[in-house]
């Protein structure tokens, strides 16, 4: 098995693009002083649309070893389709990853697993990493138990997919998703080994031995290690803390 760590920063709608310059440099600084070993475990941001540009600058000028990338993307690309963004166009800004289905979107913009199928498909071709985001609500927890609807989202989301394609794997169940009210880290690995055997079904053995499952759901610096000891959770999403350095920072460095 060899997955690196991955600890991801999902902004949502926060941080302009000169805010994000700054918050990248003083996260890069703090993990730099602090001697992290980025190869050990991998960080990325995922910003605002608008920021991807001068965070490519600033990536690339100074040499980060800070993956980012986009929040969403089309599933088409191009074309009329007024206030869309195309895989292409993300790409072309050295993005690595693209959030798709993520709880908020697939709730506050009706997006279909179709339609997070389509987007899948749209990274995919374009050379991005789709993070799936996949997770059940405090009604579906109830009715169907902790790994139907997410294991369901998965199959619907990887339908078509070819064998042995990257992807990143997030499980986020909608009630810890900014209710300060995480999973535990045991509930966490259930669903994230339920995610890793119906991958080996879609994308076969290997690719679901090496394909990163993170968890995502009110993580702070005080409950990350716990989840970073289950053997199928390979990181996390964080929102909320991932917005403030000394804690995201701290995130990040769970093993020290
Ligand atoms: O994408 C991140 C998740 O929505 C988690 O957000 O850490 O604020 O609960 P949160």
């Amino acid at each position: 098995l060899n997955r690196t760590p991955l600890i991801a920063g999902n902004w949502k709608l926060n941080l302009d693009h000169l805010q994000s310059i700054a918050f990248l440099q003083k996260l890069h600084w703090s993990l730099k002083d602090a001697s992290h070993d980025f190869d050990a475990v991998e960080v990325a941001v995922f910003p605002p649309f608008t920021d991807l540009r001068s965070l490519q600058t600033l990536v690339t000028a100074d040499k980060y070893e800070i993956a980012y990338g986009a929040q969403d993307l089309s599933q088409h690309d191009s074309g009329a389709y007024t206030g869309e963004i195309s895989g292409a166009f993300i790409a072309k800004l050295d993005a690595s990853y693209v959030l798709i289905g993520h709880s908020e979107r697939r709730t506050l913009h009706a997006e279909t697993d179709e339609v997070v199928a389509g987007k899948v498909a749209a990274a995919l071709r374009h050379g991005l990493v789709p993070v799936l985001c996949v997770g059940e609500t405090a009604a579906d927890l109830e009715e169907h138990g902790p790994s139907a609807v997410p294991v369901a989202q998965l199959r619907a989301a990887l339908e078509g997919v070819a064998e042995g394609a990257e992807i990143v794997v997030a499980y986020e169940p909608v009630w810890a998703i900014g209710s300060g009210q995480a999973a535990t880290p045991e509930q966490a690995q259930q669903v994230a080994a339920a995610l890793r055997a119906e991958l080996a079904q879609l994308l076969g053995e290997d690719a679901a031995a090496s394909t990163r499952v993170l968890y995502g759901g009110s993580v702070k610096s005080g409950n990350i290690a716990g989840f970073m000891r289950e053997p199928d959770v390979d990181g996390a999403l964080v929102g909320g803390a991932s917005l403030d350095l000394d804690e995201f920072a701290s995130i990040v460095r769970y093993q020290k």
